[in-house]
């Protein structure tokens, strides 16, 4: 894993592989230290490509043997990988590898994790595994033979057969090698059935080990509930006679759509009251989906190359978006993936790692798997679909599924059938795809004589090696509201295309308030001069629930800032509106619950940053507290009755209507505790009969300095479940005190529950102590030195692990010169280490700029 001579791959450098492959077989003789791959490949000259020199990849394995055609021959091995001289035409490659899956700490390629065998090849893993052209434009039918004394031994597409110690897979479509997975292990499987439109039965199984079979089930309705939405909303069935999902504690991001044997991180998969929130149930949920729709939108279409990641990753994600909305509620998940959007990758656009949608270099692929690409990718998906209506949409996703049914395709191909489909010409559109930053709109407005007009200016800040920005494609969804609150024009689709537009609204009686940007139609910033009134006209009266939660969440920006500013008294008016939505029991909980949630400290630095101000993370963190104090006092005698509501009598469940009345209550919980000293905090963490009222209440009282007898009680509790005791470790790092923040984190590295081996556990310490934004901004430095010596020695074991993690760094120019010293100091001192990998060396270089 220590690379010697980083390059950076462009998009403009793309060329076809110059072979096809008519088939693909692989043996595995699985043996932790020694595991044998023997592969035998049929090439062919690709008619459609220029020819080239024979190059294979392949990293950290030991050739064996390699034969072409049956004869042995002697190939030139670099670190890279292999090349050899080869006949004209068509040809047979056979090679026998050695490769140590023990040793594999990276969780990249075949790996042990908790005794079982898997792997984990997307993007470049497959290299890990055995010699073979890796690149998702090589698509090739694989058959698979694994060899081990495991009892259940699994790998993509359809069981061919087994026998003791064996078994054949067989996987009828044609994929890249990135899709590829091989599973063997003491598993168990909770079954299930499902049989398509067209009656075709399909045998599911989640794969867990023996012991977690109860909290397999959630998983299970979720896949279910996928296959049919997809058929319904895109008209796509599943294609094998098998879907397998296996869960993993020890893996790297979330999860993997290997083709009919998807791999997840068990966090999200495993689930029961006892020991999954809410909030994981949902999780669990979506991305159950999200995998399960890759079959279409990544499998059976799959990218050129990785600079397309968007067109499987945006599309996929827009799709368990709409998934979500469908099955939940639709307000409430467009106004979640906003929250998201903005604290992430708006933060991203802000920093020296921001970057296109599609990226036109890369040094380390891995680490583009980003807000960006997923978020922002599904963004423009969504504004897509507001510009050409559901019908064209749904016409162009046809043509997608017809014309690229098998294929490797870009982002080019993807807008074409967009303006084949709907005769609309896409070529500004394109920049979003092209062009960095997060796009903010200014906006004026007049009235004179009935006409009511709007102007926009759009403007998009320079970012890594972009300077210049050209105006881009704005749908902005826009509704006019009477001065008693009625909707004068309903919602209405502006596109802006210009740097500076106007548009007009004929025939009114008065000077309307404008809805701007409803349903966050487009993912921009916006800058208004509006009254504090007009906003909270808005929280009372907007339509568009999407602008009524923005409405509040202007005014709490604009007090919270007022505060840290001006040492400004909490907004009174904001206050009483927020009680006016909590008390209107005809608003859902889950929504009122949104409302009542502050910007957090982090997005308030950012928001300070942008206004040319130097954020102080303390003050931020004073502030912040002083108004959930004022919240607290003046929402009084609303608190109680809505924490009540949400002690649910019955059988828990995690469905959409008993998860947002306790998200209300809880969040009522956390102000009541603020000034009840912990009573009713206590008396739930005592009674709690599952995970969300439960950590909701240890979260309560530690966020007033106390709850650590209940800290300890949990650990006692739960100190054999890991999944539960990651959020042990998270939860009391990411609400310590700011200069208890770094020592308690070093602290519980100590702990014997801490294993810097599990990705997950290493997320929960330190993404928390990073989350926790006074506390990593303590002064004196202290996390940022302790987040650098332990990126340092996770980067040789793990690289993408902590290539990730170390984005905490990003934001470090917003900060005050003695911070940033700090940080850069800390970029500099990992920067300099020695055998840094190609991942964290990557993001470091970006982010010192
Ligand atoms: N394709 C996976 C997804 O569903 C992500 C896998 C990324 N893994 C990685 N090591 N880059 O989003
Ligand atoms: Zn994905």
């Amino acid at each position: 894993m220590r690379d010697a001579a980083p390059q950076t791959i462009y998009l403009k450098d793309y060329a076809p592989f110059p072979w096809l492959i008519d088939g693909v077989e692989l043996t595995f003789r699985l043996s932790p230290k020694a595991t044998r791959v023997t592969s035998r490949i049929r090439f062919r000259p690709n008619p459609d490509a220029p020819s080239g020199p024979f190059f294979l990849n392949g990293e950290t394995m030991t050739l064996l043997s390699a034969r072409i055609d049956g004869a042995e021959v002697q190939p030139e091995i670099t670190p890279e990988g292999l090349t050899c001289a080869v006949p004209d035409g068509p040809f047979t490659f056979e090679a026998e590898v050695e490769i140590d899956p023990e040793a594999n700490t990276s969780l990249d390629g075949l790996y042990r994790s908790g005794g079982m065998y898997c792997t984990q090849c997307e993007a470049q893993g497959f290299r890990k595994i055995t010699f073979y052209p890796d690149r998702p434009d090589v698509m090739a039918v694989f058959t698979v033979r694994v060899e081990s004394e495991m009892p259940v031994l699994l790998s993509n597409g359809n069981p061919v057969d087994q026998g003791d110690g064996w078994a054949e897979w067989h996987d009828p479509w044609p994929k890249p090698a990135y899709l590829f997975a091989l599973v063997a292990g003491d598993l168990v499987s909770v079954p299930g059935h499902f049989t398509t439109r067209s009656g075709r039965a399909v045998d599911l199984n989640i794969w867990v080990r023996p012991g977690d079979e109860g909290r397999a089930g959630w998983a299970l309705e979720s896949l279910k509930l996928s296959m049919r939405w997809d058929e319904e909303a895109y008209g796509r069935e599943y294609d094998l006679d098998v879907f397998n999902i296996v869960a993993v504690d020890d893996f790297n991001m979330g999860a993997m759509e290997n083709k009919g044997l998807n791999i997840f991180n068990s966090r999200l998969v495993l689930a029961s009251p006892e020991t999954a929130t809410d909030t994981d149930f949902e999780r669990i949920e979506a991305v159950i989906a999200h995998e399960y729709f890759h079959n279409w939108t990544g499998n059976r279409i799959t990218c050129r190359d990785w600079f397309q990641l968007c067109l499987k990753e945006g599309l996929t994600v827009f799709r368990d978006q709409s998934f979500t909305s469908d099955v939940r509620s639709a307000p409430v998940k467009r106004i979640e993936d906003a929250i998201l959007l903005r604290a992430r990758q708006f933060r991203e656009d802000q920093g020296p790692l921001a970057h296109p949608v599609r990226p036109e270099s890369f040094v380390e692929i891995n680490n583009f798997y980003t807000v960006t690409v997923y978020e922002k990718g599904a963004e423009i998906v969504g504004m897509l679909k507001r510009l050409v209506g559901d019908e064209g949409y749904r016409a162009a996703l046809d043509l997608y599924f017809d014309r690229h049914d098998g294929q490797a395709v870009t982002i080019e191909d993807w807008l074409k059938v967009f303006e084949d489909a709907t005769g609309r010409d896409l070529t500004q559109f394109a920049r979003w795809y092209s062009q960095a930053g997060t796009p903010h709109l200014t906006v004026t407005d007049a009235f004179e004589d009935g006409r009511y007009t709007l102007t926009f200016r759009q403007e998009t800040a320079p970012t890594p090696g972009q300077t210049e920005k050209a105006p881009q494609v704005i749908p902005i969804a826009v509704g006019l509201l009477g001065a008693n609150g009625d909707e004068v024009v309903p919602t209405t689709l502006l596109e802006m295309t210009e740097a500076e537009q106007s548009f007009t609204f004929e025939g009114l009686t008065g000077k309307p308030v404008p809805s701007i940007l409803r349903g966050f139609s487009a993912p921009v910033e916006i800058t208004r001069e509006s009254s504090g009134a007009e906003k909270a006209f808005l929280l009372a009266h907007d339509t568009d629930p999407f602008n009524r939660w923005e409405a509040g969440r202007d005014l709490a920006r604009a007090t919270l800032t007022a505060m840290i500013l001006e040492d400004a008294a909490p907004d009174a008016g904001w206050l009483q509106g927020l009680g006016a939505v909590l008390r209107d029991t005809a608003l859902d909980p889950a929504f009122r619950a949104l409302v009542l949630a502050l910007p957090t400290q982090d997005e308030m630095a950012a928001h300070l940053a942008r206004l040319g101000h130097v954020p102080d993370p303390l003050r931020i963190r004073a502030c912040h507290r002083a108004l959930r104090e004022a919240m607290s006092e003046a929402l009084e005698d609303s608190l109680p009755a809505l924490h009540e509501d949400a002690q649910i009598p019955g059988e828990y469940s995690p469905q959409a209507e008993p998860a947002g009345r306790r998200a209300l209550g809880n969040a009522a919980l956390g102000l009541i505790t603020l000034r009840d000293g912990g009573a009713r905090a206590r008396a739930q963490f005592e009674t709690a009969d599952n995970m969300t009222q439960s950590i909701a209440a240890l979260g309560a009282l530690l966020a007033i300095g106390k709850g650590q007898d209940q800290l300890a009680a949990f650990e006692a509790r739960w100190s054999h479940d890991r999944l539960v005791m990651d959020k042990w470790f998270g939860l009391q790092i990411a609400l310590a005190e700011p200069e208890e923040a770094a020592p308690l984190t070093e602290r519980l590295t100590q702990h014997p529950g801490f294993d810097v081996k599990n990705p997950n556990r290493v997320r929960a310490v330190f993404g928390s102590l990073s989350g926790n934004a006074a506390g990593f901004h303590a002064p004196g430095g202290a996390s940022y030195a302790l987040l650098a010596d332990w990126l340092i020695r996770l980067d040789a074991l793990n690289p993408q692990t902590a290539s990730r993690l170390s984005t905490a760094f990003d934001s470090w120019r917003r900060y005050d010169e003695t911070r940033q010293g700090q940080m850069r100091a800390q970029l500099e001192r990992i920067a300099g280490t020695d055998g840094l990998s190609r991942d964290l060396s990557e993001m470091v270089q970006r982010m010192l700029g």
